[in-house]
């Protein structure tokens, strides 16, 4: 988990001991084995913690059962997740999301411990804190057609942008802090983002709901250093997917630094924080390297220096080996 998230150490020590009581059998009855909010300016990581924890649980990232609260703003849709009761019109089209079956389905061999996420907690109607209250109290939720649900085997997060906005703010130069990550202010900048972050908290949500979570986790802002580990991350990853789709038609990519700066200026913000990296690095870079492939202007086994233009207005691809300088020219790419 934590190879895969950058820079948010205390939501790995947050999380992890509750991960380890259930492998040890130690979780409490009649609750969920945790349960989590995760709060923070966007593009810090709160749901890329929840991925990389299915990762590490059950293979894949996948193994979330997601529950996007943006789409339960209205109460009648809050009734979506629990299903209508037998006898009511459309009882038997409604098929409870939040059912024993699909909690069941996102557990694996490797683990019984299914992840549940309510994604932008803040954007669900009121009952579903009612609803939730009673999961995270007594681990149990009755259907509709009166089945329970167990949630005693899950791990709970709700994800929440509640603060950020003031975080952001906290987080400008102009308001006494020095931008992001600066070392001396990091821990009292810190210290300053939890307390928005709970303060925000505390005015949406019930005291008893608040007291039901085992942990509130803010996420912190990226430095450029985490910044660039995500960057060098999502590099490899693209190695990997190059390497897996393309076999022995394969290259290698070789990234130079001031390639890796200019998708870091143009992929990454205070506002959205590695939010738009992936997007950046398929529009400079995969779309690019696609068009040569299509164009079979790629030795199989080559190299593929990714480097700035001369105006260092655009990235350039420069694939090298001898039957690739022979065969073509550099190919300059518009930004
Ligand atoms: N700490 C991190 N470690 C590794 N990757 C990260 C990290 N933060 C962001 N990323 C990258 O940015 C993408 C967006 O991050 P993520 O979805 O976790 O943001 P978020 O905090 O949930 O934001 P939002 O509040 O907008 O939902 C991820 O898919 C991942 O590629
Ligand atoms: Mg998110």
């Amino acid at each position: 988990m934590a190879s895969q998230l950058v820079g948010q150490p205390a939501a790995v020590s947050a999380i992890v001991p509750y991960v380890q009581m259930y492998q040890a059998g130690l979780s409490p009855d009649s609750r969920p084995a945790g349960v989590f909010l995760l709060l923070g300016p966007s593009g810090t990581g709160k749901t890329k913690t929840v991925e990389a924890l299915a990762a590490a649980l059950h293979g894949s990232e996948k193994h979330v059962l997601k529950v996007d609260c943006g789409e339960f703003q209205l109460e009648h849709e809050v009734a979506k997740l629990i299903g209508a009761p037998p006898g009511y019109l459309g009882h038997r089209e409604t098929h409870p999301m939040l059912s024993q079956a699909r909690v069941n389905s996102v557990t694996s061999e490797k683990s019984s411990l299914a992840i549940v996420l309510f994604d932008e907690i803040e954007k669900a109607a009121p009952s579903m804190t009612r609803l939730l209250l009673g999961v995270l109290d007594k681990g149990t939720l009755r259907l509709g057609d009166n089945n329970t649900v167990s949630f005693e085997r899950t791990l709970i997060f709700m994800t929440s942008n509640l603060g950020a906005r003031e975080m952001i703010t906290a987080m400008e130069p102009s308001f006494g802090f020095q931008g992001m990550g600066r070392q001396e202010n990091a821990g009292e900048m810190e210290g300053q983002l939890e307390k928005i972050g709970m303060t925000a908290v505390r005015r949406k949500f019930a005291p008893e709901f608040v007291n039901r979570i085992d942990a509130v986790v803010t996420y912190q802002p990226l430095s450029q250093a985490a910044l660039g580990s995500i960057v060098d991350l999502q590099l490899a990853e693209l190695q990997r997917h190059i390497d897996a789709r393309l076999g022995l038609r394969g290259f290698r990519l070789r990234v130079q630094e001031e390639a890796k700066q200019f998708l870091l200026a143009r992929g990454t913000s205070a506002q959205f924080g590695a939010r738009e990296l992936k997007r950046t690095i398929q529009r400079q870079l995969t779309q690019p390297l696609a068009v040569l492939v299509a164009n079979e202007e790629l030795e199989a086994g080559s190299t593929v220096v990714v480097e700035m233009s001369e105006d260092d207005s655009s990235l350039m691809l420069r694939p090298i080996g001898e039957a690739a300088r022979r065969r073509r020219p550099d190919l300059r790419l518009a930004s």
